[in-house]
């Protein structure tokens, strides 16, 4: 059996045969939770076996996804006039129209469920439990996408006018469900797209786009109105960015992204959701047993690599004086069974890549009065396979405190009251997620009233956002330029601009 957190009887979310019951995440299409349809554990087990014989063949190329990877500048313009040509003729698609397709795009990802499932565990070292709900986030942007883009025929007295290419730069933490969402927004908004996966997940971005262009393809979209190109990120990488044939860029990644790619084109359109340093606060009155489940999967869960991932939690009076609530926590974090997504019994896979720099130091290196409650190992050769580590005695104003490391590691902070503890939060330079375990309504209020962040998580971990519940995005340095919110209702109305009807006839 699984070792146990706290010597209590497991959860359900420590059992691998019952992860998925604890998955806050709604199936296709329905917004909510069912979870009769949850995966089997025989279904499980059957794409573990298929992702371990296939990791090793598969390459770009296989199962009807190509290579398409620009070398020069040339190609480079031929791709973004074509695709912008495409656009012109998509944006003359009614919202409905396009929002029909956008629909049939939901059932093709769910016809795909288990290929993109297995890229993502080969390429980006995702557990089965982390790709799953991951596909069902990107079914949702369709199907949520696909009723805004209707609306938009709706608006009396005004005409939405897209624009012509959107440029989408996403990250590798979540190959599909953020190429997926920033792609099905750009489409629903009447726009072409350029899709440029980010480097380590290359892969993932194939298959996705190749699962959307099927089914643009067969809905009679214009040709060309997704591309999907493989760029390096060198002089040409900036040409990309910099192009005059882009209309809006759609980034997600480091607030340092965002800085490089204004520094290419100052008058860069650009959406950006950024970097963040989350953290969650446990006061006196929480659920502790609660607290210690959701601390452990909002930190570790992708091993931290999530931008919404929790790296600090900050607890507050008794909860840091007494012994229980950091027991119950270092076993549930030393319980962790660690290794790779072809293992179904994992629970937390590898770093994507060799832990280097930054992150090397926030495994390795403590910082002044800190001490390891749970000190990471490096588990194997690659420098990817970590154990994960909890720090306590984290200071204030500490690098730990205010840097983003984008691993499994976890911070203690403590706090006297609940208003140090949120300002202790709010003295880091992002806002993205945050999150409060407590019972009583009088904190709750406080904590909403004054934390400085765009995704507020009450008694709940504090990643996962669910597609038009939680709008996802940040403020301060976790956005940068429009500043809406992907899965939310005004998603859309960034990616084109607004002329009242009179104006524009
Ligand atoms: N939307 C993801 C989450 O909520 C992060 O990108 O965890």
């Amino acid at each position: 059996p699984l070792a146990q957190p706290g010597g209590l009887d497991a959860p359900p979310s420590y059992r691998v045969a019952d992860r998925y019951a604890a998955v806050e995440r709604p199936r296709p299409g329905h917004f909510d939770n069912t979870p009769d349809s949850d995966p089997s554990v025989a279904e499980v087990r059957e794409w573990g076996a298929a992702i371990t014989s296939r990791v090793a063949s598969s390459t770009l190329g296989e199962r009807g996804v190509r290579e398409a990877r620009l070398t020069s500048a040339t190609q480079l313009t031929t791709v973004l006039d074509r695709v912008r040509t495409a656009g012109t003729s998509w944006a003359q698609w009614s919202g409905s129209a396009r929002g029909a397709v956008l629909h049939a795009i939901g059932d093709a990802l769910e016809a795909n469920r288990a290929a993109l499932v297995e890229v993502m565990a080969a390429e980006a070292g995702k557990t089965i439990d982390q790709a799953d709900p991951e596909v069902s986030e990107a079914i949702d942007f369709a199907h949520f996408y696909g009723e805004l883009a209707g609306q938009l025929d709706e608006v009396d007295g005004a005409a939405f006018s897209p624009a012509a290419l959107t440029l989408v730069t996403p990250p590798w933490n979540f190959p599909v469900a953020i190429p997926a969402g920033s792609t099905l927004a750009a489409l629903a908004a009447g726009s072409a797209v350029v899709l440029k996966p980010a480097p380590p997940a290359e892969r993932c971005g194939a298959v996705l786009a190749s699962v959307i262009e099927t089914a643009l393809d067969a809905a009679g979209a214009p040709a060309d109105v997704l591309a999907f190109v493989q760029v390096a990120e060198d002089d040409l990488g900036k040409q990309l960015i910099a192009a005059p044939q882009v209309d809006r860029v759609i980034l997600t990644g480091a607030y340092e992204t965002a800085e490089l790619f204004r520094s290419f084109r100052p008058d860069l359109p650009l959406l950006a959701e950024t970097s963040g340093k989350n953290a969650i606060i446990v006061t006196p009155s929480a659920d502790l047993d609660l607290a210690v489940k959701d601390v452990v999967a909002s930190a570790f869960g992708h091993a931290g690599q999530k931008c919404s991932a929790a790296s600090l939690v900050v607890l507050v009076g008794s909860v840091a004086t007494s012994r229980r609530f950091r027991s119950q926590l270092l076993d549930a974090v030393s319980s962790l069974t660690v290794g790779y997504p072809t293992d179904p019994t994992t629970q937390m896979g590898p770093v994507i890549e060799p832990a280097t720099g930054k992150l090397l130091e926030g495994l390795t290196t403590l910082g002044t009065g800190e001490t390891w409650a749970v000190q990471p190992k490096r588990l194997d050769e690659t420098g990817q396979l970590w154990s994960p580590g909890v720090r306590d005695g984290v200071r204030r104003g500490s690098a730990f405190h205010r840097t983003e490391y984008f691993g499994p590691i976890l911070g203690i902070m403590t706090a006297s009251t609940l208003d140090e503890a949120i300002d202790i939060v709010n003295e880091v330079d992002y806002g993205l997620t945050s999150g409060l375990h407590s019972l009583d309504a009088s904190e709750i209020g406080t904590w909403l009233e004054h934390i400085q962040a765009g995704n507020l998580y009450v008694n709940r971990g504090i990643t996962g956002a669910i597609v038009r519940r939680q709008p996802f995005g940040g403020w301060k340095k976790s956005a940068v330029g429009a500043g809406t919110k992907a899965g939310g209702l005004n998603y859309l109305l960034g990616l084109g601009s607004w002329t009242s009807a009179t104006a524009s006839s």
